[in-house]
This record gives C-alpha cells, structure tokens and sequence, in this order.
C-alpha cells in the first residue's frame, strides 16, 4: 500500500481520525515533516519508515503535557481486588498499557458471568442463526460423525474448554449417557463464577447422572494434560476417548488464539479429539453485532462492560465506537476517551499509575473473522489434523474435528 488510511493511523496509534486529519492538514501547511500521498483532492500519510517514526514521535509528544484540569484520576472499585487475584490485576494492567486492551475473559467473572449467562440463553431461544443456537445445530448435524469417530471406544471424557454455561453440550452429554458411554465431564474455565453456573445446569438437567468436575485455568497459559495423565496410565486407557470441546468462538475472541490452541494441543494425547465452532467471516458477518444494544447507545452491553466498570470508567468519560478492521481481520468494540484519565492500581508492593489520554481507545471485544480455509490453516500450523468439517446451510458457522497430528 502507497499510503496509510486516516482510520488504520488511528487504530494502530491509538488516537483519534481527527488527529490524524489535523497531522496531515499541518503537513500540507508545511508545519509539520510527514510525507504525503496526494489522490484527487485528498491527501494521506504516505506508507514510509520515515512517516512512522514521525508518527510514534507525535504520540509520544501528545502524551507529555496534560494540564491537572483535564485529567480525571480515577481508582479501582475496592470489589475489583476481590474478584481479581494479583496476578489477574497484573494482565489487565499489562494489557491496559501494552495493548489498549482490556482481555476478554475477564468480563466472565463476577455477575459478568450472569450476564453471559443471560445472554446465551436468549440467543440459544432467538429463531434467526446465531453462534449459541448454530452450534447446538451443528453438534446436532455432526452427532452421526461423532458416533462412529467415537465407536470403538467404551468410554468418551468431555473436557469442555471455555464451559460457559454449558447449554451447548447438553444434548451431547445425554447422548453420551443414553449410550451408556459418558466418561468423565471436565469443565475448563477462567471464571470461577462461570464454573459455578455450569454446574448448577448439569445437575437440573442430570441430577447425579454426569460425573462433573471443574477446573479455574487460564487457557491462555495453562494445559489440562494433568488431568487426564491418570487415565491414560490405566489399564483400560485404550477404551477410553477424550473429546475437547472448544465451542462458542472462544478462541476468535483473544489476542492470540494460536497461544491457546498450541495449550490445548500440548494437553492432548493419542484418543484425543477436538471439537471446535467458530463464527465464519462474510460480507454479512463483519457488518454484525449480537449484543443486544440498540444503534447509538453510549454505554457498553452488559457483557462486555464488566471490566470498564470496575475500573470506574463512567460512560460520560467515554464513547462507544464499533467496527470491523481490515487490517486485522477483526470487527472490534472499543471506547474513546472523552477525557484524559489516571487510574491507580495498587498492588502489595505499590502503585502503578496508568495514564491515559483523551482520543486513545480501549478495545473492549474483538471478534476475529476467519475463512473456512483460514482456520484449517489455523489448525494446521498448531499440529492439528483436520478430521472432520461442516458448516449450517447459510455457510455462516463452522463446526471442525480434529486430532492431533502424529509423526
Ligand atoms: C464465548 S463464551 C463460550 C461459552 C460456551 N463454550 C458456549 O459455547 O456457549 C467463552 C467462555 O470461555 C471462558 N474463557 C474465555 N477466555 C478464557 C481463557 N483464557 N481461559 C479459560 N476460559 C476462558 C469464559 O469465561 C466463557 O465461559
């Protein structure tokens, strides 16, 4: 590309459209060293190392002068140290200061799980296709291929990465049970809250039928290898499947979801299986948003707005900007700040001040859009082999299986 789009400049640094606009109107006047790229009437930063590097000195130069008037300093609410353990606080900080990011999964703690919760629910009773609903259906369509991968063995393990609250694989649970072949059901989450519902569900839907353990990980950093390492030194291992559910596009919705896949692949074995539904990416699906919020609502929806609350960012400090990124292959849900911020975050060693200015946005929710192809390479290049693939009708869902490859 011979120059840079206005909006790329301000997602990647973090300012706003009209920054940028003023950059290239002070270049033009001769104020200001950028190169540009003239196409009719208008005028863009031209794509050089050079524009780059003036660029990042601009941002680094907007940062330094913030009157005390213009700055809101803000503090945790005191209930964010309960539900976040320091190493959590940590990552949210990190990922604040690194990456303008607030990381996905920490939205589920707390009453965000019974937001989710609600959430899923409603999607899963809506008649139009949705992500809950099509991965019922598609569960639903793949139960024959199931069936027969899974014929040979006595007993099939669910370890259920990302839970949720575990609508999705309620029919598959009773299939398995009715089969005689239910093993154990290992529910993986982040949430401890979202762990709790998990469980409440299973036992309505069961009683003491499903034998249910759960397991607080971080998918991101940690493996559940441990937990199945007994089974696999048992007699009988052979007997014996595990079926690693990865459902509801959870892995679209992190910063790198080849770190997590790699953990999952690193905790599978020989009998292992993985079945996983993601969103696919259309015309249609990049213009989509689910959240149930109406057109020119200025707060978050409540599942994503769990971790800003708790950081005490009003929505008077704050726009709410949705989109989807070219660049990145992402629609994205972020905010922009109204007002110079300072938050305060204390840990048992000190404070960590986080400055951040008026124009920077902070990404909320990212839904990474992916071809059919897309993620078979995804799953190629973390060792998987695809098995086995089907899509709904309106080719707007995926449902893959796979295994892990064997030299
Ligand atoms: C989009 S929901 C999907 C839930 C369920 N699988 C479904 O299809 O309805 C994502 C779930 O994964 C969990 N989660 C997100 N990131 C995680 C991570 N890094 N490690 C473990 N669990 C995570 C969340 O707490 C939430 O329960």
């Amino acid at each position: 590309m011979l120059y840079f789009k206005n909006s790329d400049i301000a997602y990647t640094y973090h300012v706003s459209v009209r920054t940028v606009h003023n950059w290239i109107e002070s270049a033009k006047e001769g104020k200001l060293d950028l190169d540009l790229y003239r196409q009719g009437d208008r005028s863009y930063v031209s794509n050089t190392a050079r524009n780059i590097e003036t660029i990042k000195q601009l941002v680094a130069n907007g940062k330094k002068f913030r009157p005390r008037h213009a700055v809101e300093s803000l503090e945790p609410k005191p209930e964010f140290y309960g539900i976040f353990n320091q190493a959590q606080v940590y990552d949210i900080v990190t990922n604040l200061v690194m990456h303008h990011e607030i990381p996905r999964q920490y939205n589920y703690f707390s009453n965000g799980a019974d937001h989710w919760d609600e959430y899923a629910q409603r999607l899963i009773e809506e008649d139009a296709p949705n992500l809950e609903n099509s991965t019922i259906e598609l569960l639903g369509m793949s139960q024959g291929y199931l069936d027969g991968l899974l014929r040979r063995f006595k007993k099939v393990n669910i370890i259920d990465v990302g839970v949720g609250n575990a609508w999705p694989v309620k029919e598959l649970l009773g299939n398995l049970l009715e089969q005689g072949k239910l093993g154990r059901y290992i529910a993986v989450d982040i949430s401890p809250e979202m762990l709790r519902i998990a469980r409440d569900n299973i036992k309505e839907w069961f009683g003491g039928r499903v034998d249910f353990e759960d397991y607080e990980i971080d998918i991101n950093r940690e493996g559940f290898g441990n937990l199945l390492a007994e089974d696999y030194i048992k007699k009988d291992s052979a007997e014996t499947a595990n079926l690693v559910l990865l459902l509801g596009g959870t892995l679209g919705n992190m910063r790198s979801p080849d770190s997590a896949l790699r953990v999952i692949h690193e905790s599978m074995s020989f009998n292992d299986f993985m079945v996983y539904t993601m969103k696919l990416d259309s015309e249609g699906t990049r213009r989509y948003f689910d959240f149930k919020v109406d057109p020119g609502d200025e707060v978050l929806p409540p599942i994503h707005g769990a971790v800003i609350d708790l950081l005490n960012i009003d929505p008077s400090l704050y726009q709410v900007e949705m989109g989807y990124d070219q660049l990145k292959h992402q629609r994205y849900e972020r905010i922009r700040l109204k007002k110079s911020i300072n938050i305060r975050f204390d840990f048992d060693d000190g404070e960590w001040p986080v400055a951040l200015d008026k124009g920077e946005s902070i990404l909320v929710w990212r839904g990474l859009q992916l071809s059919a192809q897309d993620v078979t390479d995804q799953l190629n290049r973390n060792d998987f082999y695809v098995l086995h693939a089907s899509q709904t009708p309106n080719r707007e869902y995926l449902l893959a299986v796979a295994e892990v490859n064997r030299d």
